[in-house]
């Protein structure tokens, strides 16, 4: 069941009331509907938005400040662990789309089940942790062949918080580039068009994988804003120019004293490019 919308704290009308001053409660879908020039609705549309808080309150809070600023909102561990399926339908009881990252990673049988489960959330993206090998992405995207309207589901290459120390600690020859190349060689094999990569790795995993797959794009950071435990960053602009189809964006949106505005300047930055 989703979250009940309307008569309790936790709503997103509530948040969308106790949020936002009266004056832009009405607007921002009209004018973004009215005079949106074509690049910047592209943009909008590009833009997904990581809701890394601990409740669903929190989350609401964020969706009613952004939802008139992007279309897509990214439920991660932290929220899902804490709210569960009912904040996903909730978010997407708005007309927004949903990219349920849970980033399974276990045996074939497993992650066909659980990708299964995900894919009846409604969820119109779902990863699965590519380092899980060819039976495991192979189990996970046959688990999807019955699907009427499957999510997308695309393999996490490598954590864009992970670097040449990081990945030589977990016992890896090769550096962050050549083991997401060859990680995103080894989905293509197994049939998964869809990726999660570094702004680093976008052009190699572009050239790989083709005009037609969907590159989305964390460890993004607007020039000047705080890197945190991202590794392998760039701007939105350059990671646009590269050949990502979607930006993930959490921190510097979610954690910034005007949320909508940090966003609003992100799709100004990515309208330009696209
Ligand atoms: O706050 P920040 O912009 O760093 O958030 C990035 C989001 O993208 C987080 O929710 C994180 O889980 C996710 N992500 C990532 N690296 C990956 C895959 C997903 O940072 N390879």
């Amino acid at each position: 069941m989703p979250v009940e919308l309307q008569g309790t704290s936790t709503s997103l009308e509530d948040a969308r009331l106790v949020e936002m001053p009266y004056d832009r409660i009405m607007c921002p879908s009209v004018s973004f509907s009215q005079a949106t020039p074509p690049a910047v609705q592209s943009a909008r549309q590009r833009l997904i938005v990581a809701l890394d808080v601990q409740d669903a309150p929190s989350a609401f809070r964020l969706v009613s400040l952004l939802e008139g600023t992007c279309t897509w909102f990214k439920v991660g561990l932290e929220l899902f662990v804490a709210a569960g399926p009912a904040v996903v339908e909730s978010i997407q009881g708005r007309g927004c789309s949903v990219f349920l990252d849970l980033k399974f990673h276990d045996i074939p049988n497993t992650i066909a089940g659980a990708v299964r489960s995900a894919a009846r959330l409604g969820a119109r993206m779902i990863t699965v942790h590519a380092s899980g090998g060819p039976a495991m992405l192979a189990a996970a995207r046959k688990a999807l062949e019955d699907v009427e309207n499957p999510p997308e589901l695309l393999a996490v290459t490598m954590l864009t918080s992970i670097d040449a120390s990081q990945s030589s600690a977990i016992g890896l020859a090769r550096g962050p580039a050549e083991q997401v190349e060859l990680l995103a060689r080894m989905a293509l094999e197994t049939g998964i068009h869809g990726f999660v990569c570094s702004p680093q790795e976008v052009s190699v995993v572009r050239a790989l994988a083709g005009p037609g797959a969907t590159l989305v794009v964390p460890g993004i950071r607007p020039a000047g804003t705080d890197a945190g435990d991202q590794k392998r960053i760039a701007t939105p602009a350059d990671t646009l120019r590269m050949g990502a189809n979607y930006l993930v964006v959490g921190r510097p949106i979610t954690r910034a004293q005007d949320p909508a505005a940090a966003a609003a300047a992100i799709v100004h930055e990515m309208a330009a490019v696209v």
